[in-house]
């Protein structure tokens, strides 16, 4: 059973988390008032609830079963776990503004939770385990009731261990009745690096990062530094990349009409890898980043990391046209292809050219007017150091890993600005809980994209600011899983 990380300053009383069978060591006789934080059952949260809660809202209900289950991949059988049977999980649908209640029951044999990666929600539903509820256990448990505030493509995945590098995640879609369509048909597209009952487990794959610092482990591809990301994207060659499950021997078709206007809801799902996307013969509408609106910027391919969205709009030639992801600095895709008419399919391996013509920078991006931060000046900045090693398998935050780490405080109300530092020679996807956050870019004088995950590079630096409305303890870690798992991972915490 793995041991749920908890800091020495967690939140969650520890007489909660002791009930709950975690491993806490030290960390018992640390006694620890919490009186100044805003806890995950303060009355702050319930009130930041009601204010977001519409009269008379509906309710959406859902249930999520964690469990072992097989799938097919391209005519072979592998034994996985999932939710309700099915990899990507089931689609949740709602509309903004509505409520969902989700069941999840644990019919894993460890503990697990749910996050739904990116939603604005009331913080004791956000599923950090230790932290903003005890980790259901096996047999278990735990109803999620939140409103989804806003419109936009999201995702859910467990909180605990390496359990979202198996087949635990799904997408979750918001809708806004009032948001121009502009698109005629859409499309899910979530992309996944997969090695469960293909290749090494998730542990095995940990065990050897920690042991080697990766070197030599993952064959002849592993750890190039791409081009394209200015340094290591991921330490892992998986055995497969997946586009909604599939591998690239046996690659979904999307149909639709030539001239049809297409939006792509991309996803990245994956544990260890980032994306190259490009569509053969097209050219992508970026609309929205972390499920928020920009102004939209026409490219050839973007890049997604772990834990980002992109919703892209393409108007369809036709024919047959490859949707090809490549493993960033990796070796292989994952594929798909687009059909609007007969014609041969290209091959498992096709390479279109718009991979390589013009790519999505983040600094053109700009958050629609709608959903732009009004420009202030923050009341207060923390700065967020990455850093470790490919050699020892550490990654820290600010120089501490989670076990020790010191929460970012924060007060509500306060513009908040961190400051993203990057001094490894990794990337790192980091994500904050509970917030989107916007880039600060300089040529938008500011107002670069909403987003709840953002790539940090090699040696990059930028600021992204937050307004603090979402009362609670918040997570925020690096969306590599096996950094995440290495300690990279701290709190922003509300104090009173
Ligand atoms: Cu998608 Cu804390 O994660
Ligand atoms: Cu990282």
């Amino acid at each position: 059973m793995p041991t749920v990380p908890v800091p020495r300053r967690r939140f969650l009383a520890a007489a909660t988390a002791t009930a709950a069978g975690l491993a806490l060591g030290a960390c018992t006789s640390k006694p620890h008032t919490g009186a100044r934080e805003v806890g995950p059952s303060a009355p702050a949260v319930g009130q930041a609830e009601a204010r977001r809660r519409r009269q008379g809202a509906p309710i959406r209900e859902v249930v999520l079963a964690a469990a072992p289950a097989s799938i097919d991949l391209a005519g072979r059988t592998v034994t996985t776990w999932a939710y309700n049977g099915v990899v990507p999980g089931p689609l949740v649908r709602l509309r903004a503004g509505e409520v969902l209640r989700a069941r999840l029951d644990n019919r894993l044999g460890e503990p697990t939770t749910i996050h739904w990666h990116g939603v604005a929600l009331r913080n004791d539903m956000d599923g950090a385990p230790g932290m903003t509820q005890a980790p259901v256990e096996p047999g278990g448990r735990f109803t999620y009731q939140f409103t989804v505030p806003d419109a936009g493509t999201y995702w859910f995945h467990p909180h605990v261990g390496l359990q979202l590098d198996r087949g635990l995640y799904g997408p979750l879609l918001v809708d806004d009745p009032a948001e121009p369509g502009g698109y005629d048909r859409e499309q899910v597209v979530v992309l996944d690096d997969w090695t469960d009952g293909v290749g090494p487990s998730p542990e095995q794959l940990q065990e050897r990062l920690a042991a080697q610092g990766g070197m030599g482990m993952m064959g002849q591809g592993g750890q190039d530094a791409s081009q394209v990301l200015g340094g290591v994207g991921g330490q892992i060659d998986y055995p497969l990349y997946l586009l909604n499950a599939r591998p690239p021997a046996d690659p979904p078709t999307i149909r639709a009409r030539p001239g049809q206007r297409l939006r792509l809801r991309v996803v990245n799902a994956a544990a260890e890898t980032a994306f190259r996307l490009a569509l053969g013969g097209h050219r992508l509408t970026v609309t929205h980043s972390d499920g928020l609106p920009v102004v939209p910027v026409t490219v050839d391919a973007l890049v997604i990391g772990m834990g980002e969205r992109y919703d892209a709009v393409v108007t369809l030639s036709d024919g047959a046209f490859p949707l090809v992801a490549l493993a960033e600095g990796k070796q292989g895709q994952a594929l798909a292809f687009v059909r609007t008419a007969a014609g041969a399919r290209p091959a498992a391996t096709v390479r279109p050219g718009e991979l390589d013509g013009r790519l999505l920078a983040l600094g053109e991006l700009r958050a629609h007017p709608r959903v732009a931060l009004p420009a202030r000046r923050p009341d207060r900045t923390h700065r967020v150091v990455l850093s470790g090693g490919m050699m020892d398998a550490r990654w820290t935050i600010n120089g501490r890993t989670f076990d020790d780490t010191v929460p970012l405080e924060v007060r509500q109300g306060e513009r908040v600005r961190l400051l993203l530092a990057n001094q490894s020679m990794m990337v790192h996807p980091v994500h904050l809980h509970g917030h989107s956050f916007q880039v600060q870019t300089r040529a938008g004088g500011g107002a670069g994209p909403r987003k709840d995950t953002v790539i940090v590079r090699p040696m990059g630096q930028f600021a992204v600011d937050l307004a603090a409305d979402n009362p609670g303890q918040w997570m925020l870690h690096c969306h590599n899983l096996y950094h995440q798992q290495a300690g990279m991972m701290t709190i922003v915490s509300y104090l009173n």
